[in-house]
């Protein structure tokens, strides 16, 4: 009752407070500042003292509120993820303290901005680390506020820029393709289809055949966008819809591509943990993390083959895998986990690739294709060399079944000074999944898209 009277008032005499966000709390170390933020954590400790860990997406920050500052009803009602605004001075903490950033904000003064419930509706309710998987989906809008998830999608955020850097300084043009197309890149039982204005259209699968078309106007090129499969497996590294990094490359051998690919993961890896900040978040997630530095195991398809029989892992009836085959994602995982090594895994035979995949010179049964297998999670990236011949290609379409009219623009690639070109895809999540050791691809993006789910 009494708390309702508290009216906390403002100290005009006090200096002018800077507005600052977290992250800049230390370079304004004993000023008086004004900050903006979520309680993330709060923690009362008798009746004259209140903690609260302030979250503004920038960092966190410990604050300490006495005396009056926590009598009145808002101290006394506050909740987790309400909106507040507090005034005060930070300072360095005294030896033997620990809070994030090594400092504390002495409040004065203090605001609510947003309230958030409490009792049943308390965010703790709706959401904790041990709610069953399907609630965190359905509740993925509050559970992106969280320390892991949140830290998740920063770094996300740092890999897309490491990429398109590494691109951008290595003289590729980033273009962006579109998403609503009427042709297939890998094969139709995966493709989602929907009304064009009374047409057949389809989400993409790849922007690569775009791509393509690309080289003759700007040379190599890479695109960040969303690619769209109508998966229907339910595993943890399949999505209906996942950012897919794609990149082109003219008058390139297929050793070059091995070397674009390997290039391309090292240095991405090196630009993000170059930044401390993105660093730490990798260390907070994958404590075990270390740049890999050695060159990356090449082998080839029949090798694997062949390493899966020498090793005793089979098909679930017990008999052996033999060549022309799928590795599915199963037994790929274990041997990508024994070798515990990035494997580029090359020369697929042709029917179990796509049909713009060209066959070696050497050995008619395999193709110019590869897989960059991680530990932990199998297969981040495909590419290949794309059949560059005209009537080669036109062949590869027969085989296929496909015809040829809705690819006339892809086709006139081949007329009009063609190249040996090839180009790879890799699959963001997947590559996050790897670097900050998530279990599944769907806690990699912000809103995951898969089998039954669509929402939020
Ligand atoms: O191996 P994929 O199907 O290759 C292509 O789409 C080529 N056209 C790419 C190219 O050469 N430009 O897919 C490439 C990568 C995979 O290695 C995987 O990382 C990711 O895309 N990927 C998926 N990620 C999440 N969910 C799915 N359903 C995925 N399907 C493929």
């Amino acid at each position: 009752e009494e708390s309702k009277q508290i009216k906390l008032v403002l100290d005009e005499s006090l200096p002018e407070p800077k507005l600052i966000r977290i992250k800049d709390a230390t370079e304004n170390r004993g000023q008086r500042v004004k900050v903006f933020g979520w309680v993330n954590r709060l923690r009362v400790q008798g009746k004259d003292m209140m903690f609260i860990v302030l979250r503004d997406g920038t960092g966190y920050l410990q604050c300490v509120l006495t005396n009056t500052l926590c009598h009145t009803f808002d101290a006394l009602t506050l909740t987790l993820e309400s909106t507040v605004v507090l005034y005060g001075v930070v300072d360095k903490l005294p030896e033997g303290k620990t809070a994030p950033g090594g400092h504390e904000l002495t409040v004065d003064y203090w605001e609510v901005v947003g309230k958030a419930p409490g009792g049943d509706d308390a965010i703790t309710n709706k959401v904790s680390a041990e709610s069953d998987p399907s609630i965190q989906y359905q509740q993925r809008h509050l559970v992106i506020r969280g320390d892991t998830a949140s830290a998740v999608l920063k770094v996300r955020s740092r890999v897309m820029r490491a990429f398109r850097d590494h691109f951008d300084s290595a003289g590729y043009f980033e273009v962006t393709p579109p998403c609503m197309v009427q042709t297939q890149v890998e094969g139709g039982s995966t493709l989602f289809s929907f009304n064009y204005y009374g047409e057949q259209a389809y989400l993409t699968q790849s922007s690569q055949l775009y791509l393509e078309t690309c080289l003759p106007s700007m040379g190599a090129v890479y695109t960040m966008a969303e690619s769209y499969r109508a998966e229907k497996s339910h595993t943890r590294r399949h999505l209906s819809e996942y950012t897919h990094c794609e990149a082109e490359i003219p008058f390139i051998s297929f050793n070059d591509l091995l070397d674009c690919i390997e290039n391309m993961v090292k240095d991405v890896v090196n630009r993000v943990w170059a930044e401390p900040e993105t660093r730490s978040m990798i260390e907070q997630l994958n404590p075990d993390f270390k740049p890999y530095t050695e060159p990356f195991v090449r082998m080839r398809y029949e090798e694997a083959i062949k390493w899966l029989n020498d090793n005793g892992v089979k098909h679930e009836d017990g008999s052996d895998y033999v060549f022309g085959e799928d590795i599915p994602e199963s037994p790929e995982r274990a041997m990508t986990n024994k070798i515990g090594k990035p494997i580029l895994l090359t020369h697929f035979p042709g029917p179990i690739k796509a049909f713009y995949m060209p066959a070696t010179k050497e050995d008619p049964r395999v193709t110019e294709s590869v897989d960059l297998l991680m530990p932990g999670v199998g297969e981040i990236v495909g590419g290949s060399m794309r059949i560059w011949d005209h009537e080669d290609l036109l062949a590869a379409y027969k085989r296929e079944g496909l015809d040829t009219a809705p690819y006339y623009w892809y086709l006139d690639q081949r007329k009009y000074g063609t190249c040996p070109h090839g180009g790879f895809g890799l699959g963001v999540e997947r590559f996050l999944a790897w670097l900050l050791d998530r279990y599944t691809v769907r806690e990699c993006c912000l809103y995951p898209r898969f089998v039954d789910r669509c929402q939020p």
